[in-house]
């Protein structure tokens, strides 16, 4: 055995983080959209916080407040992180207490190596101190990122990324507050070592536009459902809105398909924008039947079931970084809820509208929930638009023209289920989109047996192998 899978297989055998978390995706406002390192300070927290309350959004679940890079100026004598004094005249227990009292959680940023990503100071060699730090401000929520740490690029899976982060998982356990842990290292292969190390993991670069939503995201993250369940979250990174006043944008259609995606993928929903959200991308992230989706206790993460884009392999995204054109295609994905099916239908093609048509019993082909049982096990169901917020009555097929550049339409579909089932197989009626292709059916392993065969599955696997595109 090699010795790096040595080690790693030494590694597992640490106990995982145990905080009781997570159990729904995590749901808050991150600063880094909105601010980056241009006034992320005590006095914008502040109005965040009061803007997050008077917009209703903590009843809606958008209960964490989280302070991303650029807080912290250096470290004091006694090796504890100091937060930029201009910014955080009071320190940061004062922001932290504030946010509480306006009955949302504090969450706060930090880096693995030995600077942050916009060049802070990192928590490598201080991982006890700075988990006690944030402990005694009060935090619920902290977000470790991956810069300048031992590398994590060029020799994935990285045992010394992952040994790094469970110091600092280690050193939060050890303080004993029960605090959510969001690692963001940007690359697929932590998912199948998610689970051991945090709450959740970002399974790409960072989501700007569009564009980055379908390299990081959408085209990685189809693969990676396995690995998704409650405590354990696959992270596509945060949502983009389309009236942020920076230059991380989206379209209206586009951030509202990355909402009805985000949720049918059981995704973080973690809001990039909060002072300048306007009306359309307010009308997007209060959609409570959307939200409840993402929210759906079963936790299961959704999956392409049909495509006409072309054939990707696990192989084909390994390299989180590799920047692939957005194909002239569309997509079908679907999510196993407690009631029923969540449907997200998606024109990626940039210059033309599509007809997609999409028989309702397709939805079966990759989903946990019918593992087993034979395709055809339904035929109809019935349908509501959850956009339009109306039932569309019980319908064999779902039909819809979406406009082009990343349109979507969403629905919820519940099962018809034939009183007596049916016993003789019969052909399985194929969506009528002739040219698309489904993804096999794939057996699935009970979700806790994953991390125990980590080291053995193709998504660690491929990652070792040359690009085969
Ligand atoms: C990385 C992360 C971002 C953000 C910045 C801060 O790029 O992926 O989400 O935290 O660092 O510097």
């Amino acid at each position: 055995m090699a010795l790096w899978k040595l080690l790693l297989a030494c590694l597992h055998q640490v106990d995982a983080l145990d905080n009781g978390l997570g159990l729904l995706p995590q749901m808050g406002y991150n600063t880094w959209n909105d601010f980056e390192c241009e006034g992320v300070s005590a006095k914008n927290i502040s109005k965040v916080a009061d803007k997050m309350v008077e917009l209703g959004l903590p009843a809606l679940g958008y209960e964490y407040l989280i302070i991303d890079d650029c807080w912290a100026d250096h470290r004091g004598k006694d090796g504890k992180l100091v937060p930029d004094r201009n910014a955080f005249p009071h320190g940061m227990k004062h922001v932290a207490d504030y946010v509480h009292s306006k009955g949302l959680k504090f969450g706060i940023y930090m880096d693995r190596g030995r600077w942050t990503c916009a060049g802070r100071p990192g928590s490598q060699g201080y991982e006890e101190v700075d988990a006690k730090t944030f402990v005694s401000w009060g935090a619920d929520y902290v977000k470790t990122d991956s810069c300048n740490g031992p590398d994590s690029l060029e020799d994935p899976p990285s045992a010394a990324a992952i040994a790094q982060y469970q110091l600092f998982r280690d050193a939060l356990n050890a303080t004993g507050r029960p605090v959510f842990l969001a690692l963001s290292g940007w690359h697929n292969w932590y998912s199948p070592y998610g689970e051991s190390l945090a709450n959740s993991w970002r399974i790409g670069y960072d989501v700007r536009n569009w564009q980055s939503a379908w390299n990081f995201a959408i085209r990685v993250n189809g693969f990676l459902s396995d690995f998704g369940g409650p405590g354990r979250w696959n992270d596509p990174d945060m949502l983009v809105g389309s009236s942020s006043k920076t230059a991380v944008q989206m379209t209206p259609q586009q951030s509202r398909t990355q909402f009805s995606l985000w949720s049918v993928m059981a995704a973080p929903l973690l809001l990039g924008s909060m002072l300048s959200m306007g009306h359309h991308d307010l009308e997007t992230y209060t959609n409570t039947e959307v939200i409840a989706v993402d929210q759906d206790p079963l936790g299961i993460q959704g999956e392409i079931v049909w495509e006409n884009c072309p054939l990707r392999k696990r192989t084909n995204i390994k390299q989180s970084q590799f920047y692939d054109e957005i194909p002239a295609c569309q997509q079908v994905w679907a999510r196993p809820i407690t009631d029923g099916f969540a449907i997200v239908l998606l024109n990626l093609d940039a210059e033309k509208p599509a007809n997609v048509s999409f028989a309702v019993s397709d939805v079966c082909w990759s989903s946990q929930a019918f593992v087993g049982k034979p395709c055809n096990f339904f035929e109809e169901a019935s349908v509501r638009d959850l956009w339009r917020k109306e039932h569309l009555g019980i319908r064999k097929f779902i039909n819809v023209t979406l406009a082009r550049d990343g349109a979507s339409q969403m629905f919820k579909i519940k099962p018809i289920i034939p009183q007596a089932p049916h016993t003789s197989a019969k052909k399985k009626t194929p969506a009528s989109t002739a040219t698309g292709h489904r993804p096999k059916s794939r057996h699935r392993e009970p979700v806790s047996s994953h991390f125990s065969v980590a080291l053995e599955t193709d998504a660690v696997h491929f990652l070792q192998q040359p690009d085969e595109l």
